[in-house]
Parts: C-alpha cells; structure tokens; sequence
C-alpha cells in the first residue's frame, strides 16, 4: 500500500535542511522541473527561514505547503513536497504543484500524496477548485494529476520557457464535488463530495 510509504506533514527548520542536499543534486543532475520547484539554501539558517516563511504564509492562508515524508526504513527522509499556492477566496481557487527527490519516484507516491492533499484541500481548507500545469512533454505530472481526479481542460501553447526553448503546458482542474474514487464508502460506493458549495 503505497500510503504506508510516507506520511504528509508541516515543514520544520530541521527537516527543511534536506532541501540544501535535494537542490544540490538536482542542480548536478540537471532535473530542471526538480530545480525549479526547490529554493536554493545556503544553509540551516536559510532553511529555517524557509520553513518559518512557509508557516506564516500558510497562517495567511494563501499557501499550503506539505512535506512528504519516508516512513519505516526512511523514517524522517525528505521525498518530496505537494503544495497548493495562490489561494484565492473569493472565487475558492489554488495553484498546485508537487516534485518527489528522484529516488522516491516510480512507487506511486507522489499520486497517493496528491490525492491526501486533495482531501485536506477540498475538506479541511475548503478549497473548490484546484487547478495545475505541467509541460506537455512530462507525462509523469499528467498521470499523477489524473490520478488525483484532475481533469485536463486545455493546451497552452508555448507557456514556458526553458533555455531558448518554449513549451506547450497542459491545464488540469478538479472541483471539490469531482469523484474521488479513493474514497470507498463501506458500503462500497464510491463517494462524492459537494465541499465548497
Ligand atoms: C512528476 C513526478 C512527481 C512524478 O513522480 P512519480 O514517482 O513518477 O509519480 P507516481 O509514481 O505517483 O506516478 C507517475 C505516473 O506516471 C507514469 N510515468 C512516469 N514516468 C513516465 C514517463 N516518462 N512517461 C509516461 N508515463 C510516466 C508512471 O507509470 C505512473 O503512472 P501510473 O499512475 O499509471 O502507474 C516526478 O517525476 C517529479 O518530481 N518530477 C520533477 C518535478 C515535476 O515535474 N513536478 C510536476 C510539475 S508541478
């Protein structure tokens, strides 16, 4: 069950640390979508900032930032990060995104964890509508929002650049009352949820 492989959590100054590491290897790497959803620290004084910054914006409530975390064996690693950002109350919108450190990928985890994040933000947030963006030519990004019930309502074209180049991106979007699948009722049924209205 790939939810028992990590669990969600608020960032903490000593756990944010790992990002110095997970920066530097993407940067080594050259994982550009992985550059570019890491901060570059410098240290654990900036690593604390980050993590302080995070709260109180979240404390502002136009962020949601969520540490997914090893469990067991990877007790405490960092794996990556789902996030909802640019809330906005009044049409009840947020901006997502999610990156995994590459050794935690191709286990399923990032979906599972979209899919805990989905729950908090149409439940526990209130949140109706969520939308993302991934460049057409990372279809990992696409399989985990549709796994997470987004559906894809629409191309950009040529949205992002990256060097000299500019990319396509496709749009995703699920409201609060989309099917959640992963949601079985005892009785089986599948369950709908008309959060948010
Ligand atoms: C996008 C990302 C989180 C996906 O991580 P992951 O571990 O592959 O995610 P999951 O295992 O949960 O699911 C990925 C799905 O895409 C599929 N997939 C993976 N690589 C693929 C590829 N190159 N082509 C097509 N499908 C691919 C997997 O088979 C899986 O499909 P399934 O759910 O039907 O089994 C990871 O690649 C990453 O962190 N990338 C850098 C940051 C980024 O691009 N973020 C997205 C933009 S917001």
């Amino acid at each position: 069950m790939t939810d028992s492989l990590f669990r969600l959590a608020h960032w903490q100054p000593e756990i944010a640390v790992q990002l110095i590491e997970i920066h530097q290897a993407a940067l080594r790497d050259d994982d550009v979508d992985l550059l570019r959803n890491t901060p570059e620290l410098a240290d654990a004084v900036a690593a604390a900032h980050f993590a302080q910054k995070l709260a109180a914006t979240e404390a502002e409530g136009t962020m949601c930032a969520r540490v997914i975390l090893g469990t067991g064996e990877a007790e405490g690693r960092v794996l990556g990060q789902v996030m909802a950002s640019q809330i906005e109350r009044t049409h009840s919108t947020a901006w997502i995104s999610y990156w995994l450190r590459p050794e935690a990928r191709g286990r399923g985890i990032a979906s599972a964890a979209l899919r805990q994040c989905v729950d908090l933000l149409h439940d526990e947030c209130g949140i109706y509508r969520l939308e993302l963006g991934h460049r057409i030519d990372n279809p990992a990004s696409g399989h985990v929002a549709a796994a997470a019930g987004f559906l894809r309502e629409g191309t950009e074209r040529q949205r992002l650049t990256y060097g000299r180049q500019r990319y396509d991106v496709h749009r995703w979007a699920r409201l609060a009352g989309d099917p959640r699948p992963w949601q079985v009722s005892r009785e089986g049924h599948t369950a709908s949820h008309a959060a948010g209205h």
